[in-house]
C-alpha cells in the first residue's frame, strides 16, 4: 500500500557507502532525509548531491541525518562520488544507499512505472524522531530538487511540531506564523498574548524564539 503523511516510515538493512545499516537504529533519535535518485552517472542527480553535501551542516543544526539511495551497486556509487566530489568540488559527507534489487525503493514507493520502470523518481521523505513520515515530495527525473527549500520545510516542520502554530505562504525562519485554527480564543489569549486577529479564523503571531530542544 501507498506510504502516507503519519505512517511509519519503513525499516530496511541497506548496503550504503559508510557501511551496512539498519534504517531506524541509523536514525536513533535524530529527524532524518532521505531523497532518491534515477540513476549513478547521471547529471542532474550530480548537481543534487553535491549541494546536499554542501549543506550538511545545516542539515545538522536541525538535527536531520541526510542520506541518499540510487538502485545501483555499492561500487557503482564509489565511482559516482569521486566524479561528484571532483565537479562539484564538495566531500559527499553522507551514506547513499546501494539498491540494486530495488528493495528499499519498492518499499517507498519510488518507482513509477508509468515514468520509467526501472529508475527511481526523486523522492524527498522527512522523517521525525517518533520514525513517522512528516513530509513526502516526488519530482519527476528531469527536475532537480532545492534544497534550500528542503530547509525551510524543516524549519516548519519542526516549529509546529513544538507549539500550536502553522506558517503561511512562502514563510522563512524568523517570519510571523498562524495560530493553529483548533486553538479557541481563549486559549489563544493565554498562549499568543497580543496576537494579531485578521479575521477570527486568520490569526497571526510573532515566531517563537527558537531553542535547542
Ligand atoms: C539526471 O539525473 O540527470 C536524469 C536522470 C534521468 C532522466 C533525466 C535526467
Amino acid at each position: 500500500m501507498a506510504l502516507r503523511l503519519g505512517d511509519t516510515a519503513p525499516d530496511f538493512e541497506a548496503e550504503t557507502t559508510d557501511g551496512k545499516i539498519r534504517f531506524h537504529e541509523w536514525l536513533g533519535e535524530s529527524w532524518g532525509i532521505l531523497f532518491s535518485h534515477p540513476a549513478d552517472y547521471t547529471p542532474v542527480c550530480t548537481t543534487e548531491l553535491g549541494a546536499a553535501a554542501k549543506l550538511k551542516s545545516e542539515f545538522d543544526k536541525r538535527n536531520v541525518k541526510m542520506i541518499a539511495i540510487s538502485v545501483d551497486p555499492i561500487d557503482k556509487h564509489r565511482g559516482w562520488i569521486h566524479d561528484i566530489n571532483e565537479t562539484q568540488r564538495c566531500i559527499v559527507n553522507y551514506p547513499l544507499i546501494a539498491d540494486p534489487e530495488r528493495k528499499v525503493s519498492t518499499l517507498y514507493d519510488m518507482i513509477h512505472p508509468n515514468a520509467s520502470d526501472t529508475l527511481t523518481v526523486r523522492s524527498v521523505y522527512i522523517i521525525g524522531p517518533d520514525k513517522k513520515i512528516k513530509l513526502m515530495i516526488t519530482y519527476p527525473a528531469s527536475t532537480g530538487r532545492n534544497f534550500d527549500e528542503l530547509l525551510r520545510v524543516i524549519d516548519s516542520l519542526q516549529l509546529t511540531a513544538k507549539h500550536k502554530l502553522a506558517t503561511p505562504v512562502n514563510w522563512r525562519p524568523g517570519d510571523e506564523c498562524i495560530i493553529v485554527p483548533s486553538v479557541s480564543k481563549d486559549e489563544a489569549d493565554k498562549l499568543f498574548p497580543g496576537y494579531r486577529a485578521q479575521k477570527p479564523y486568520l490569526r497571526y503571531t510573532p515566531a517563537p524564539r527558537p531553542t535547542n530542544t
